[in-house]
């Protein structure tokens, strides 16, 4: 295909034909500029394959019918982030976390949009509204079990709904994002039943097996993701007498995506949920989405091949659309989502920074810096048209992201400051301040995840309890530390529903037989509405939450230091209990500075000249001015935004 002329005329007769000659031209113009993008990852995954000019073509009509069924308001959408390509970066992009059904009042898609001017008020321009298409009935693994990708879950409302929601968000300047679960469908999509009702063409959707021998092989190599759950990566199915792989749940199939044809499905359903409106694409658990015998069957290079393609073609159909990439894994293997080399800038826009996340919480129990200083200082720099998605807190467990070589390299043991973590923010710890639970134990290696909410881990509920008013106080302290963290690191801050007024540990999920298994329900709460009535008090605890965030929010706003592009890099501060951040760009250049103890600390202004913050330096929240000469004190858990004046 390297003359696109015939491919133009086919198009032009096909799924453009209705469209206005320069309709058409835009869509040529947007192929031939994306063309070497999308051949060179699908010549990767399928040139092998005997029909490969076919499925190419498949791939490029498929995209051409998306483009011209696009709605006119997203057309002018694409317009306007190929104008401002730098429109996901910038200081004003803060986002929210919800389950729709959780923060709706109602419980519908139609109550969210009543609560827009809740999320006005908090300055949030982003809502991540977590699954909520057809999942499979019963235990669907927090709606990560999809059934069917064009239905919206019933009780919610309809795709309509969804679309009108996504509308009404963006008038109000705030992007919808929802999950895109690509790496497996629930068997009871009607894939998977066609497949366990012995067709073929649909078992090779997924990858099945007819006895244990591959599946004994695999097995040797790969993770276990949910050893509770389900231990093992394979499930066998008497109906078609065969193994399937199931990376997580038993119910969860993992596609092969080494079939053309499951490419074009998720191409399709992709561009089809992008023409509802939908602004930004969560792919979730990409990292599995290619096996290959002896690896881990993780990241491998046929997934950004994957990813790189998804990209390119859905460029061309709707250039608006934002790739998340969600993979926990290592830097090293993460920051590839991002693009790497040849493909810097053409992979995922944005991919979550899960050992900043690891880091925040591993200070605070700690109460040193070292450690998170040193890991963050090894991430490579990732390519200038992509960001990072900063987080504190999610939907899911945290996990102990500490490798062996930055703990010794801070005279830390990996293996023992794991364990002491996971000691700490169960609450098993003598003295902590943490309420969490232990969320998938594994004896093989003494792994143990934490659950819990936010404040409950930062002390809050337990503090409560005690009615020690200043455990509160430092507990709300610790809160807003996280916040100022998320909001200044660079990136695309995450806050999760609930964490803006403190919400604690809720512990009804137990009565959920489909949810009781699974205690990361005890951080994925039910909005309180009246709690939130009182984020404008300042004598409560949501008082206190709230409008610390968003004086934050609004200093975030304000400060073109905070842009996405500008660099950012952690600095020795030389107290050991005081977090370092240097952000710099043509922008502009700001040092965070961050006490990580609940006792009072000084970084001395020798220190500050030789980060290149002499003279006389203006925090950025509180507007306090600080005089050349003295040093900077941080009272317990502050945070610090300064500039030169
Ligand atoms: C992602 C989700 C998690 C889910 C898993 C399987 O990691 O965040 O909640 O369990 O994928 O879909």
């Amino acid at each position: 295909m390297d003359d696109l002329t015939d491919v133009f005329d086919d198009l032009k007769q096909g799924p453009l034909r209705m469209l206005e000659p320069l309709e058409q031209a835009i869509f040529c113009q947007r192929v031939e500029q994306f063309w070497d993008d999308a051949l060179r990852p699908l010549t990767l995954l399928y040139a092998c394959h005997p029909h490969f000019p076919t499925w190419l073509s498949r791939f490029l009509h498929l995209t051409a019918r998306a483009y011209a069924d696009r709605a006119l308001d997203l057309r002018l959408l694409d317009l306007r982030r190929l104008n401002q390509p730098d429109w996901f970066q910038q200081s004003r992009m803060i986002g929210y976390v919800a389950y729709a059904d959780r923060f709706s009042p109602d419980g519908t898609l139609t109550g969210v949009a009543a609560k827009i001017p809740y999320l006005k008020e908090l300055g949030v321009t982003y809502l991540h509204l977590m699954p909520l298409l057809q999942p499979r009935p019963g235990a669907n693994d927090g709606g990560y079990a999809v059934s069917d990708y064009r239905q919206v879950r019933a009780d919610l409302g309809t795709m309509a709904d969804l679309a009108a929601l996504a509308a009404q968000l963006r008038q109000n300047d705030i992007s919808l994002c929802i999950d895109l679960v690509c790496n497996h469908t629930a068997k009871e999509h009607e894939w998977a039943q066609q497949a366990l009702a012995g067709d073929p063409d649909y078992q090779a959707y997924y990858h099945t097996f007819p006895d244990r021998t591959l599946p004994d092989q695999y097995e040797q190599t790969v993770r276990e993701i949910f050893p509770e759950f389900k231990p093992g990566n394979f499930t066998y199915y008497q109906p078609m007498n065969r193994w399937v792989w199931t990376t997580f749940n038993e119910y969860q199939w993992d596609l092969n995506y080494a079939n053309p044809a499951v490419f074009a499905e998720m191409l399709d359903i992709m561009l089809y949920l992008a023409n509802q409106g939908v602004e930004a694409l969560r792919l979730d658990a990409v990292a599995f989405m290619w096996k290959r015998l002896g690896t881990d069957c993780e990241n491998q290079p046929e997934v950004h091949a994957i990813l790189q393609a998804f990209r390119a073609l859905s460029r061309m159909a709707a250039p608006g659309l934002l790739l998340k990439a969600e993979a926990i894994v290592p830097p090293p293997q993460l920051v590839p989502y991002l693009g790497q080399g040849r493909a810097a800038n053409k992979e995922c826009e944005a991919a979550y920074h899960n050992v900043f996340m690891v880091m925040l919480w591993s200070a605070l129990a700690e109460r040193k810096v070292a450690l998170m200083t040193h890991a963050l200082q090894q991430i490579p720099a990732i390519p200038a048209n992509t960001s990072w998605l900063t987080y504190a807190r999610c939907h899911d467990d945290i996990g102990w992201a500490v490798t062996e070589a930055d703990a010794a390299a801070v005279g830390l043991n990996g293996y023992l400051h794991r364990a002491f973590l996971s000691d700490f923010y169960s609450g098993r710890f003598e003295g902590t301040f943490a309420r969490g639970a232990t969320f998938q134990f594994n004896p093989k290696n003494n792994d143990r995840r934490i659950s819990g909410s936010q404040a409950s881990l930062a002390g809050l509920e337990l503090a409560l309890e005690m009615g020690d008013s200043q455990g509160v106080g430092l507990a709300i302290r610790r809160i807003l530390l996280l916040h100022s963290m998320i909001l200044a690191f660079g990136g695309i801050p995450l806050l999760y529903m609930g964490d803006e007024i403190g919400l604690l540990n809720d512990p009804s999920y137990l009565d959920d037989p489909d949810l009781a298994h699974d205690n990361r329900w005890l951080h994925r709460q039910f909005m309180d509405w009246k709690a939130a009535a009182r984020r404008h008090d300042p004598d409560t605890v949501e008082g206190r939450i709230f409008t610390g965030l968003q004086k934050l929010i609004r200093a975030r706003k304000a400060a073109f230091a905070l842009h996405g592009r500008a660099r950012s890099y952690p600095v020795w501060t030389h107290n050991e209990r005081v977090f370092g951040l240097i952000r710099e760009s043509a922008h502009g250049r700001m040092l965070i500075l961050a006490n990580f103890s609940e006792w009072g600390q000084v970084v001395s202004r020798r220190r500050l000249d030789e980060m290149g913050f002499s003279g006389a330096l203006v925090e950025k929240v509180d507007g306090r001015a600080f005089d050349p000469y003295s040093d900077i004190y941080l009272e317990p858990y502050q945070a610090m935004w300064l500039e030169k004046v």
